[in-house]
């Protein structure tokens, strides 16, 4: 067969590896023919793809980013026939079947391209974990290991200067990269877009743990609000799609918590550095698995599906099932971590 690749949405530690995954399996199996299109959708919009022979996927798992290029482009934008642009590229280029890895977006488009009839199967990927119909997705335990590593380091300057911390990690509507690494830093409050928690009970939190002589770490997941903001807390930009540009809110919060409690805070964006850089282990093998399930999926003509971690093993379910739901962090991790607070 001949096999189309791409990467679409915010680039995530391990899409090289999903890539070289397919590459060498369909290689092997099948001598199946790949090609990559550029930057997501715009390169099959565009026919703009380069061939990937397996020379050219040779020591690109441990690579971050992906050599693909991504962007957010949609080929249904503007009102336009997605399907009948993407069926038309694939059939001048005697293309099989797409594999598309992205996050919800991507896989709501593959989800409306394969109802409309082309042959698209999808492999889930993001950051920020928010995906249901997978256990975890790669790119998150990357996320997790930046943003812990990062939380421990403002931790030992603010106690050399008795500051509270606040940092910001990413998590436009679900908070598990902060749940994650706040925990595993030992945070003295997290807050999280899923629980309301106010300026005054935040404030709670950081005073006590600077009244048992600790240098508070305040973290706060992107898309956080406090349930008492004041007016114009915040005021966010819009993306293409119209959604919130996220970044900003520990800035807001940090200068709040220093004038109600007379400490020193100090804010910290992690922001696209939790992005970048070489995945670690644990996502390099599940992007691998994910690469090579997807292969199989292929081949059992099981267009519509995506590739999806369940427990231990990787299964496949319907592409609807990924834009069903957002998986948000349950009451009983904030039970869990709420605990450890102050
Ligand atoms: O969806 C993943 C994500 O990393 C979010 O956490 C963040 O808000 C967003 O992407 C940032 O996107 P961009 O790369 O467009 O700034």
């Amino acid at each position: 067969m001949k096999i189309g690749i791409l990467t679409s949405g915010g680039d995530c530690p391990g899409l090289n590896a999903v890539i070289r995954g397919i590459v060498i399996k369909g290689d092997k199996l099948f001598e199946d023919e790949f090609i990559g299109y550029r930057d997501g959708w715009r390169g099959v919009i565009e026919n703009d793809f380069m061939t990937l022979p397996r020379r050219k996927v040779r020591g690109i798992g441990r690579i971050g980013g992906t050599i693909l290029g991504t962007s957010r482009a949609n080929p249904f934008h503007d009102g336009a026939d997605g399907a009948e642009i993407v069926l038309r590229q694939m059939d001048e280029n005697d293309i099989d079947a797409i594999v598309a890895i992205g996050g919800d977006g991507t896989l709501y488009t593959a989800n409306r391209l394969h109802e409309a009839g082309v042959p698209v199967v999808g492999v889930p990927k993001t950051v920020d974990n928010d995906l249901d119909a997978t256990d975890y997705t790669f790119g998150f335990n990357t996320a997790v290991e930046i943003a812990t590593e990062s939380l421990d380091r403002l931790r030992m300057t603010g106690d050399s200067h008795h500051r509270c911390m606040v940092a910001e990690v990413m998590g436009r509507s679900v908070g598990w990269i902060a749940l994650h690494s706040g925990m595993a830093a030992g945070a003295h409050v997290i807050c999280l877009p899923e629980f309301p928690l106010t300026i005054d009970e935040i404030c709670g939190y950081v005073k006590s743990a600077f009244d048992r002589g600790r240098a508070p770490l305040v973290v706060v997941a992107e898309g956080f609000i406090p349930q008492d903001a004041p007016e114009g807390f915040m005021d966010y930009d819009l993306d293409e799609f119209g959604r919130p540009r996220f970044g900003g809110v520990a800035a807001a919060l940090a200068p709040i918590i220093e004038e109600r409690l007379g400490v020193e805070a100090r804010a910290t964006v992690l922001g696209h550095i939790q992005r970048g850089g070489e995945p670690t282990g644990y996502d390099r093998v599940l992007a691998t698995r994910l690469g090579t399930a997807a292969v199989d999926l292929v081949h059992g003509s099981k267009y519509g599906r995506m590739v999806s971690l369940r427990g231990t093993e990787i299964v496949d379910v319907p592409l609807s099932d990924a834009i069903d739901s957002t998986k948000k962090v349950p009451q009983s991790r904030w039970d869990e971590v709420e605990i450890l607070f102050g």
